[in-house]
């Protein structure tokens, strides 16, 4: 059976939490939990002597670097020992077995008993690459030599609509995985876009969604991609009926070949809908997940935007990243010189041992805007899971562990005007990831212009956030900055009102941070990027021991969102429901009455 090909299979037979390495990583919080990263950072002196190197060269040490990709963690509270636990308890789940079952194609999507070969997307042009025993590496290479293809009549005005009309706008539909990626991908490479292009996306089933996007476009001049990997999803399928009747409407049934182009793993669902040319179908295959797709055909909408060439760059970031992490399996040492490793794992040691169970994604990049949503459904949908490997409930109590994390996020400096005051202040502490670029694509604020240096702004600001974080103040700073207010406000405060002020003045620190940093948000960055948090999510799943390929949670909000379309249509039938949905069904009835 494919589930017996896992290793992690095997590993989970030990409870996660009675394992050896479990319980040393649980004494060896307690110490680390005494030590402020003021300490570990050399602000303040060690109150009691730190294992030797923990507090020196920090930046040195805790920082991993791939091409010009840097991630420097050394903002975290941990020392050497810390790492060396982490790295053990992912040799004890067999980290390494998994990750070469993964880029050896093998059937490690157990709960849906396919494998999850995203990697395989990426490889090399022409070169063999084995999924399940088969090489695909051709039928790869044919569909994007067919996506490049169309992209090109696109980009250079030779794909014409039914009445010969130019194409000028393509019009991607889809959800999910099917959405968010390219969705994210092309609003992060928007300087790479084809100008005279116009590449939008419809998602929700909230009508809204669809009537605003195409309310400025003509459809003599538009092109739908319906993409759906089973093309069978209610929004999706909702949409595309709406894009289909909005095309024949203006221009007859007969247009429907020249204005849809569809992607999907299911042609049959594909041809049921009306797009029935062999040409107009762009296939993958069920070893790629929805949420690990935009190197397949889902990419299409990105490919039309950004080109081939940029495209193929992209794949190459991914490509470089996915190397990467595969020679982390190589030993326990390599393990922790690789980035999706240790950012992997850092998570666990702050979900698991410190019990903060969001992390939050701050890019200080306004075209990153999208890449919180984007990973909220990479890590969430693959990681939030209360069942293993071997099909056991994980227990909340005592002996069970928290699995992925709640993922949220928006760009800097945005955020830091509407719930940074949470993370330097509030009783919850967030770990976080910031995100910046050394070089900025628009000329505002690249210095030489005269429109200022935003750039310079922007990226003092990263750096000033995930300082304040880790450091924050002293009391007695506090007290000092509320002189300073008293002072500037005219305002006398004797030594007790001077005191009952202070606290509010006051930042704990203490509080950890990634920091990812690159040379320029281009194609190839974006890839590696991507690939990072892809492969940071499997090392997590492994951890944890779920599957992190399936989305078995999904379902049952699905099936009793069908029975209730039908309840809501079906007035003469009381809904079966519980009380409280059969009234909300009737509420809903008597107003639409
Ligand atoms: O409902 C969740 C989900 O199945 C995601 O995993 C997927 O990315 C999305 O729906 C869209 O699915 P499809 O590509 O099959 O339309």
């Amino acid at each position: 059976m494919a589930q017996a090909e896992f290793v992690a299979q095997e590993s989970s037979k030990v409870r996660l939490t009675e394992r050896p390495q479990w319980k040393a990583l649980s004494e060896h919080q307690r110490v680390i939990e005494a030590v402020h990263l003021r300490v570990l950072l050399g602000v303040d002196e060690p109150q009691q002597p730190l294992e030797p190197a923990s507090h020196f060269q920090r930046p040195r040490r805790y920082v991993l670097q791939l091409d010009d990709l840097v991630l420097d963690y050394s903002k975290n509270r941990v020392t050497d020992r810390t790492i060396d636990l982490l790295v053990d308890l992912a040799e004890a789940v067999q980290l390494r077995k998994a990750i070469e079952q993964m880029f050896a194609g093998q059937r490690i999507n157990v709960f849906e008993d396919r494998a999850a070969a995203h990697v395989a997307l990426r490889g090399p042009r022409g070169k063999p690459v084995q999924v399940e025993g088969r090489d695909v590496s051709r039928a790869r290479d044919r569909v994007l030599k067919r996506m490049k293809e169309l992209a090109q009549q696109l980009r250079h005005g030779r794909r014409v609509g039914a009445t010969g009309q130019k194409i000028l706008n393509v019009v991607n539909i889809g959800i999910g995985g099917s959405h968010l990626g390219p969705a994210m991908a092309c609003r992060a490479l928007t300087p790479y876009c084809h100008p005279a292009l116009t590449v939008r996306f419809v998602s929700n089933v909230d009508g809204s969604d669809f009537a605003d996007t195409v309310q400025d476009l003509r459809p003599q001049q538009t092109l739908f991609i319906v993409s759906s990997k089973t093309f069978n999803t209610l929004e999706t399928m909702a949409n595309a009926q709406a894009a289909r009747q909005w095309v024949v409407d203006e221009l007859g049934e007969d247009a429907v070949a020249k204005h849809f182009v569809a992607v999907s793993t299911n042609p049959e669902g594909v041809r049921q809908f009306g797009i029935v040319n062999d040409e107009n179908i762009y296939e993958f295959w069920d070893w790629v997940g929805g949420r690990y797709s935009l190197c397949s055909a889902i990419g299409l909408p990105l490919i039309i935007a950004i080109g081939p060439e940029n495209f193929r760059q992209m794949l190459a970031g991914f490509n470089r990243m996915d190397e990467h992490f595969r020679q982390g399996a190589a030993s326990k040492e390599q393990l922790k010189k690789t980035m999706p490793v240790i950012l992997g794992l850092l998570g666990v040691w702050y979900n698991n041992f410190f019990g903060w169970p969001t992390h939050a994604i701050l890019p200080y990049a306004q075209h990153l805007n999208l890449l919180p949503e984007y990973l909220q459904q990479l890590d969430m949908e693959s990681n939030g899971k209360s069942y293993t490997l071997a099909g056991e409930a994980i227990a909340q109590e005592e002996k069970g562990w928290q699995t992925g994390p709640i993922i949220w996020g928006q760009p800097g400096t945005n955020g830091q005007h509407a719930f940074y005051q949470l993370l330097h202040q509030g009783t919850k502490i967030v770990p976080a990831d910031f995100i910046g670029f050394a070089r900025p694509h628009h000329q505002v604020g690249d210095r030489t212009d005269k429109l200022g240096d935003h750039h310079d702004k922007l990226i003092a600001n990263l750096i000033a956030q995930s300082e304040a974080l880790a450091i924050g103040n002293t009391i007695q700073e506090a007290e000092r900055s509320v002189r300073r207010w008293a002072e500037k406000n005219g305002r006398s405060l004797d030594a007790e009102q001077l005191q009952w002020m202070r606290q509010s003045r006051y930042f704990p620190g203490n509080r950890p941070s990634n920091v990812i940093l690159a040379d320029r948000l281009d194609p190839a960055t974006l890839g590696k990027l991507i690939a990072l948090y892809e492969h940071k999510v499997f090392v997590q799943g492994v951890i944890w021991g779920v599957p992190s390929f399936d989305q078995w949670g999904v379902e049952l909000g699905k099936e009793l969102a069908s029975r209730a379309i039908e309840d809501i249509k079906n007035t003469g039938r009381p809904p079966q429901h519980d009380m409280s949905t059969n009234a909300l069904i009737h509420w809903y009835q008597q107003r639409r009455a």
